[in-house]
């Protein structure tokens, strides 16, 4: 079974493209509603809630984990991996490599959680590889609890947006990640407001491609199945993330209170 965490809906966005590149694996999924965000918090309650979220999946049997979060994965990764026996797969990485390999100008913008800019783990995993590239980054900390709430269209959520990406238009990237997994959610409105010529990368997808690879180089460890179950929990209940992760999944989702 691969088990997915994030600190709540936003890891869906990589759920659901794991669920569409890999139908026939079964799936788990913990969303922890109750602690989010995460982002604001200090790299010891991140790595603690971590540490839980990674037992809980355990225990229900997921051999494979993925770090749905870039909050958690700058900080928590190393922890986790030296912990826990199964492979653990972080969301960063893989966003990284397609940063290099997409960026022509070799000026890329990371926009994230304040635990994810602060780490500035996107900056030294770009450099360490292209150490002449430039990367700007800008934490938008209230991107997450917008999502959370559902507000993906309205007009606040673009002026805030706008405030966010505002320093970032001047700096000539041609490549911006989404290091929060929340931000695909809100794509539209951060392509229209950081121009056309600017590539989003989105690291949910990039990220599901990545354990696409790892299984297939690993088939033994998560054998597909007939009739694969996806079943998703989170930590609190409410009408809110229901509406969000139908949303996300274009189905009425039934999330378990674990
Ligand atoms: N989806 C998480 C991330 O990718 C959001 C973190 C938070 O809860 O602040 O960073």
């Amino acid at each position: 079974m691969i088990g997915i965490f994030d600190s709540g809906i936003g890891g869906m966005t990589v759920a659901r493209a794991i669920e569409q590149l890999l139908p026939d694996h079964p799936l788990i999924y913990f969303g922890d509603i109750a602690r989010t965000p995460y982002g604001p918090k200090s790299p010891e309650t991140i790595i603690n809630y971590s540490i839980r979220n990674t037992e809980f999946l355990l225990e229900k049997g997921a051999k494979l984990i993925i770090i749905a979060c870039n909050s958690a994965s700058s900080v928590a990764t190393e922890t986790l991996r030296q912990r826990f026996q199964v492979p653990i797969i972080e969301v960063i990485s893989p966003a990284v490599k397609k940063a290099i390999k997409i960026s022509k100008s070799g000026r890329i913008g990371i926009i994230g959680t304040k635990a994810t800019v602060k780490s500035n783990v996107y900056r030294d995993k770009i450099q360490k590889r292209e150490p002449d590239f430039e990367v700007f980054s800008m934490a938008c900390p209230l991107l997450v609890p917008l999502v959370e709430e559902g507000w993906l269209n309205k007009r606040e959520t673009k002026m805030i947006i706008r405030r966010y990406l505002h320093p970032l238009k001047n700096k000539q990237i041609d490549t911006l990640v989404l290091g929060c997994t929340h931000y695909p959610l809100l794509t539209d409105l951060i392509q229209a407001r950081i121009g056309k010529k600017v590539q989003l990368i989105d690291s949910s997808i990039e990220t599901a491609h990545y354990a696409k690879e790892y299984l297939e180089n690993h088939p033994q460890l998560v054998p597909q199945e007939a009739d694969a179950s996806h079943t998703y929990y989170t930590s609190d209940s409410t009408e809110t993330a229901r509406k969000v992760a139908k949303r996300i999944f274009n189905r009425p989702m039934e999330l378990i209170v674990a």
